[in-house]
């Protein structure tokens, strides 16, 4: 399987994708990503060279997004002074679940977020997901705190999150890797 910046034309297919995502959620009983995604912002992310496509042949196995912006209101100013990268929107296409390609996604995360010097592989899950949350400790993510509505740090906008991390290290996750090497401390400016 090859891992691949993803491209403009990709949009349709992650729209797709987060929908078939969603179904899944619903199906077990979850508000999760009831909201579609809005394209022009999926847009802009694959235009900034942050989101990342999982395909095996012709099909889209999975996608993940990796960005070294924290999402405004979720982390304090003393957690963005450490080098982080955020993970967003990892998703296994069903057909594909059940074989840890998620796993493997978020350790090609890790190794290039520490590839690019970064201490800490970070994300925020679904607040009210315990599932999900299970998920992500099984796979050494550490909790830091949950985030409310209503308890934004640092003036920004009513979002919640389960936050959570876990070091930036190198991995050998077995996927033949085309997406640029970024450069690295882009986040130091
Ligand atoms: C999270 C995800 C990428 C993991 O893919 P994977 O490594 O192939 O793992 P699986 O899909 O087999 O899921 C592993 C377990 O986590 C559970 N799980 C994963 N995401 C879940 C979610 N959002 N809600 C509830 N349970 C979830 C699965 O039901 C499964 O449980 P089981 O072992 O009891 O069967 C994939 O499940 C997915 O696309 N989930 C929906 C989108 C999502 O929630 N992404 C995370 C955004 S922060």
């Amino acid at each position: 399987m090859i891992i691949a910046a993803a491209e403009p034309h990709d949009v349709t297919k992650l729209l797709a994708f987060r929908e078939e995502a969603a179904a899944w959620l619903r199906s077990l009983g979850s508000d999760q990503w009831s909201r579609p995604y809005p394209a022009d912002k999926l847009l802009a992310t694959i235009e900034a060279g942050t989101v990342f496509m999982l395909r095996d042949g012709h099909t889209t196995a999975g996608t993940i997004t990796l960005t070294p912006d924290a999402e405004a209101g979720l982390w304090t100013n003393g957690e963005l002074t450490e080098l982080s990268m955020f993970v967003n929107k990892l998703t296994v296409a069903r057909e594909y679940a059940g074989q840890d390609l998620g796993g493997r996604l978020l350790d090609w995360a890790g190794d290039r977020a520490h590839r690019v010097g970064a201490q800490w592989l970070r994300l925020d899950a679904w607040t009210t997901n315990e599932a999900l949350q299970r998920y992500y400790l099984a796979h050494g993510f550490h909790h830091v705190r949950t985030v409310r509505e209503g308890d934004a740090v640092n003036g920004g906008p009513r979002v919640s999150g389960w936050l959570a991390q876990r070091e930036a290290r190198p991995a050998d996750h077995g996927f033949a890797d085309r997406a640029p090497t970024p450069e690295r401390l882009r986040f130091a400016a």
